[in-house]
């Protein structure tokens, strides 16, 4: 479905991101890890094209999307959500979520009352509970968190690419957040690549990791097979923030 090509990524002389190569393919649900700093935000702004690669090439259902623009690589079925939220700050919860639901699916909707239909199903899919006019500088990060799932599957992707959508959660929110994915993967057969440094979460629920370290890739496998790798206990496991800093 997705495959990456010798992606490297230079900021100025530093480099974020060297020769990585790996495929996803459809209906796999896996989990991208690494140290702060080790490149995996740019790796998801390269393949949503907010930045554009240094070298390398991304082929996405054998189309070479490399220099597309952010809306395209969208529209061709590719959702991602920020790190940092980024909502629509003047639009109500409703209308951001609306926005979304426009941009993916604008075609197929009859009228108002079928947009908010919508916007109230992706709401409690990724529950969050606020009414319809709710500014996003009322909510919590929390939920804050929540819209950006919400907007990221109202466009009706068939890739999520989602970077910590779970910093912030309590214990309790990471399970229900987990089941949530798990909806998400399963019974709406989208694929994911996820960020997260929750690690007990996210070694639970995905098929497969990627590891990145200092903008490397520095091993790939099961979660078993990567709680074992001696490269990456001695990179990620060893550093007391990977827990801690969630
Ligand atoms: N727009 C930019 N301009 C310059 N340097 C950048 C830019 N974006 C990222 N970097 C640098 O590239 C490297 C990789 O950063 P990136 O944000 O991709 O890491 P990350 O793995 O997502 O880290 P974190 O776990 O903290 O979110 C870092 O050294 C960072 O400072
Ligand atoms: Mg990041």
């Amino acid at each position: 479905m997705l495959e990456l090509k010798n992606i490297s990524k230079n900021f100025g002389g530093l480099k974020a991101l060297h020769g990585i190569s790996f495929s996803i393919q459809q209906g796999e649900f896996v989990g991208l890890i690494g140290p702060n700093g080790s490149g995996k935000t740019t790796l998801f702004n390269i393949i949503s094209g907010q930045l554009k690669a240094t070298s390398g090439r991304i082929v996405y259902n054998g189309k070479d999307i490399t220099a597309l623009r952010p809306d395209r690589i969208c529209k061709s079925g590719i959702a991602r959500t920020f790190q940092i939220p980024r909502p629509f700050k003047g639009m109500t919860v409703d209308e951001n979520i609306v926005t979304a639901v426009l941009f993916g699916d604008g075609d197929d909707v009859t009228g108002e009352s079928e947009l908010l239909r919508k916007a109230e199903y992706y709401k409690e899919l990724v529950g969050l509970d606020v009414n319809s006019a709710t500014m996003p500088v009322e909510l919590t990060a929390v939920d804050l968190r929540r819209l950006e799932l919400a907007r990221a599957l109202a466009t009706q992707p068939k890739l999520l690419l989602m970077d910590e959508c779970m910093s912030g959660f309590n214990p309790e929110e990471i399970s229900r957040a987990a089941l949530m994915l798990k909806k998400i993967h399963e019974d709406m057969g989208i694929t994911i690549i996820w960020v997260e440094h929750v690690m007990a979460a996210l070694m639970n629920h995905v098929q497969r990791v990627v590891v990145l370290e200092y903008g490397e890739l520095i091993a790939e496998g099961t979660p078993s097979e990567i709680a074992q790798d001696e490269r990456v206990v001695e990179a990620y496991f060893g550093e007391k923030h990977v827990l801690g800093d969630a």
